[in-house]
């Protein structure tokens, strides 16, 4: 009951972030809205509790270790089905599906259905935009939205299971994987991470078009030593429950039930290893009782290589096991519940219960946790989606899918700049649409694109061209490469590396009245596995851009990017900048919307853009040194060679066709208990001449405490739609779990002293006032 309670208490914060408001206040935090809420998931149910117990004692040792196996598509055969397969990852057939699960619940001895499982990330045919653009729109709605259509199309094919949300917090753009999540905020990625969540298993994940939630990567992975996928984490214990472990702990609140564990080592000892983070954190003090499942190969990762031929062992490094068998029962001794990929728990579990290494306890734990998600997700009683699979085609890209995926898009984008009111751009003249991104569907879903098709996607030039009443034209000026990684090439897989289509812009832009210049970089730049060591724009498009300048036409630039780009050189070149993010299938619509102004952008920065890439990491929530950056002195923190002391677009901004003003921050009293609350209300006005959407922001920092606090820490926010003209009223409210931290022990401490609160439209936010913790 008790965790009953607690769940229902997250989802009532998650839904008032993105309650529609009647009236002129909007309670943007924890407000009451009780009454319209069912709970994340019904208390632990004692009937399931006795199926699973009555399913486990007819189970034999060789078929406990079947149902903690996980395996891939292509390892699946029907043998290893009939022997009791617990789990099949990226199998999406809908034929192929139904087959095997046929398999599964006719021809295996107990007749156990397979869970399967697949990334949809950030949709499954209609692909939405990637999560760190979702991030961007400062709204939990785009989230569930995202979350809910990837759960149908994925339900419809007979998936059960999404590895998702991703919601590492990470101060790494060199790392490819930034695109997947949230951004450098944990207060952010908390509230899209229950938004995901919820949108993924709605109030009960039996629904025939719902899905088992597995928020990753557990934990820490956003950290990586020089952004380099899967290096290295270390970290201090506060740095850990402050920054990287509450959207977690908000996805588990929100009931998500599975999790998966990382690649990465934290602190030494590898995640999928790790007893601390698997067993002590997330099932002792989270109280978890879904499961865990390792990453990819993460297991046999454990491994130490082979001194002499490394090759000789595909998967291995981490050095902290000998072998398979030391690997299974470390990885099971830790936590990890359901073993993808490599096979060595299944494979030598009975060998480690013969020496005393791993106990049948813990096995039927393992086991329990995977049937007990079963129940719960009611594959005993449907194993099979509700379509066949000649009727799942038809559940994909349906209208309110299309809708709400264009709709995402035109709300995580960014106006970075817009000098001279360039944008919006007019629909009544002759529109050059240039660059290497301008009439591309392949970018536009991004990396994790599901089973998005490129022929779905809406490209740039066809949405202008469709809003468009003159002539539209095109040039591509250079091209991009879609090389990957370790492919031939593909060392230095940029491309636009040949001015010779620079000419043919230059004359198509001259041409026309204005110009949309799509740049940035392909999908195959970001995601897993693909870190970058520049943050710039690739290839020569930065000299296209000038090239376009020279022109003396009005133009804007259009980025399409996975992650955090520096745009130092060009940012006094491009008198408009509109980040587009990856914006999924109906990329071109969206941008057309916002380009043209049929929508006002809204999003802000849910990272920080730095000015090159030598400022990174470098986040708004950094903690104070003893030598704060003053650019007019020396001996401060401090580059040299950077003008600012700030990154060249801070978290939390964005511009809007129209002006606001925020303004008349006041806290309900000024002093406070520790378990008390203090509310904040501040003003909000559109000043200028169009609606518009405007994220209000609350930020506070304790200014003293017993470990040195972040300068900043965002702690609510609201976007709001005002009519010219139109002025309202949010409120936050804040308590312990706000003004408190973790300390290096690992304990929320409520410290007493003043908390400075400030509000505004950025990091930067100016308003301030102040109360003190009794
Ligand atoms: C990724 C995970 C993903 C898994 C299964 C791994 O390589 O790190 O995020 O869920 O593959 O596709």
């Amino acid at each position: 009951m008790f965790r009953f309670t607690r769940r229902l208490a997250i989802v009532v914060a998650v839904v008032t972030f993105s309650a529609a408001v009647a009236g002129g206040v909007v309670a943007a935090t924890r407000s009451s809205d009780e009454a319209a809420l069912a709970p994340a998931r019904q208390p632990a149910d004692r009937a399931i509790e006795r199926r699973v117990n009555a399913l486990l004692a007819q189970m034999t040792l060789k078929e406990k270790l079947e149902q903690i196996q996980l395996l891939p598509d292509f390892k699946v055969t029907p043998e290893e089905i009939r022997n009791g397969l617990g789990s099949i990852l990226s199998v999406t057939d809908p034929a192929q599906i139904r087959e095997y699960q046929r398999i599964a619940v006719e021809e295996s001895r107990l007749k156990i259905p397979l869970l399967f499982a697949f990334d949809t990330i950030h949709g499954f045919r209609t692909v939405f935009p990637i999560p760190l653009a979702t991030g961007a729109s400062f709204d939990p709605r785009a989230a569930v939205d995202d979350a809910r259509y990837g759960a149908r199309e994925s339900a419809a094919v007979g998936l059960k299971q999404t590895y998702a949300p991703m919601v590492d917090v990470s101060h790494e753009p060199r790392w490819g994987r930034i695109s997947e999540a949230a951004g450098e905020d944990p207060y952010l990625n908390s509230v899209m991470a229950a938004a995901r969540v919820k949108g993924t298993q709605g109030g009960d994940y039996s629904g025939r078009n719902k899905l088992i939630a597995s928020p990753k990567h557990f934990a820490a992975y956003g950290q990586p030593e020089a952004g380099r996928d899967y290096n290295t984490t270390d970290m201090s214990e506060q740095r850990l429950r402050n920054f990287y472990l509450p959207p977690f702990k908000a996805a588990i609140d929100a009931g998500a039930d599975t999790a998966m564990c990382a690649f990465n080592a934290l602190n030494g000892v590898p995640a999928c290893g790790n007893r601390y983070l698997l067993t002590r954190i997330l099932k002792g003090e989270w109280d978890f009782d879904g499961f865990v499942e390792s990453d990819w190969t993460a297991v046999a990762e454990l491994r130490a290589c082979p001194p002499q031929n490394p090759a000789d062992v595909p998967e291995c490094g981490h050095g902290v096991a000998a072998d398979g068998p030391d690997a299974a029962a470390l990885a099971l001794n830790a936590g990890v519940d359901s073993e993808m990929t490599s096979t060595f728990i299944r494979d030598f579990g009975s060998q480690l219960l013969g020496e005393g290494r791993i106990s049948m306890r813990r096995i039927d734990d393992a086991v329990r946790r995977i049937l007990r998600v079963k129940f719960r997700a009611g594959l005993f009683e449907h194993p099979y989606s509700q379509f066949t699979p000649e009727q799942a085609e038809a559940q994909m890209l349906k209208p309110d899918a299309l809708a709400a995926a264009r709709k995402a898009a035109g709300r995580s984008m960014v106006l970075l700049r817009n000098e001279g009111g360039v944008l919006p751009l007019d629909p009544s003249k002759k529109t050059a649409v240039i660059g290497p991104l301008a009439k591309n569907k392949h970018d536009m879903l991004g990396p994790w694109w599901g089973r998005g098709d490129d022929n779905d996607a809406v490209t740039v030039f066809d949405g202008i061209d469709e809003q468009n009443t003159a002539a539209t034209t095109y040039a591509e000026g250079c091209k991009l490469s879609n090389t990957e990684v370790g492919a031939p090439g593909g060392h230095d897989p940029e491309g636009c590396g040949s001015d010779a289509g620079f000419a043919e812009a230059v004359a198509v832009a001259s041409a026309a009245d204005q110009v949309v210049l799509a740049l940035g970089e392909t999908r195959e730049m970001s995601g897993e596995a693909n870190s970058r060591s520049t943050l710039d724009l690739p290839g020569r498009q930065e000299e296209l851009l000038r090239a376009i300048k020279a022109t003396g036409k009005p133009f804007a630039v259009v980025l399409f990017n996975g992650r955090p780009l520096a745009l130092e050189n060009i940012v006094d070149d491009a008198p408009a900048i509109l980040e587009a993010w990856f914006p999924g299938v109906q990329a071109g619509h969206a941008v057309a919307d916002v380009v043209f102004g049929k929508v006002n952008p809204g999003g802000k920065l849910p990272a920080s853009f730095p000015y090159r890439v030598g400022q990174v990491p470098i986040y708004y929530n950094h903690e104070p040194t003893g030598r704060p950056c003053n650019k007019s002195a020396k001996y401060n923190s401090q580059h040299r060679d950077i003008p600012s002391c700030d990154p060249l677009f801070r978290f939390g901004f964005g511009l809007s066709y129209t002006t606001f003003d925020v303004s008349n921050l006041r806290l309900s009293s000024s002093s406070v208990g520790r378990n008390g609350r203090v509310s904040a209300s501040v003003d909000v006005a559109n000043t200028g001449g169009r609606e518009g959407d405007e994220v209000v922001q609350l930020y506070i920092n304790d200014p003293v405490a017993s470990i040195s606090q972040p300068v900043r820490r965002l702690r609510g926010f609201e976007r709001v739609t005002l009519a010219a003209g139109e002025q309202r009223t949010v409120t936050f409210k804040l308590d312990r779990s706000d003004f408190g931290f973790y300390d290096n022990r690992g304990r929320f401490v409520v410290e007493p002293g003043r908390i400075d609160v400030y509000a505004g439209n950025s990091s930067a936010a100016e308003l301030k006032q102040s109360f003190t913790v009794r």
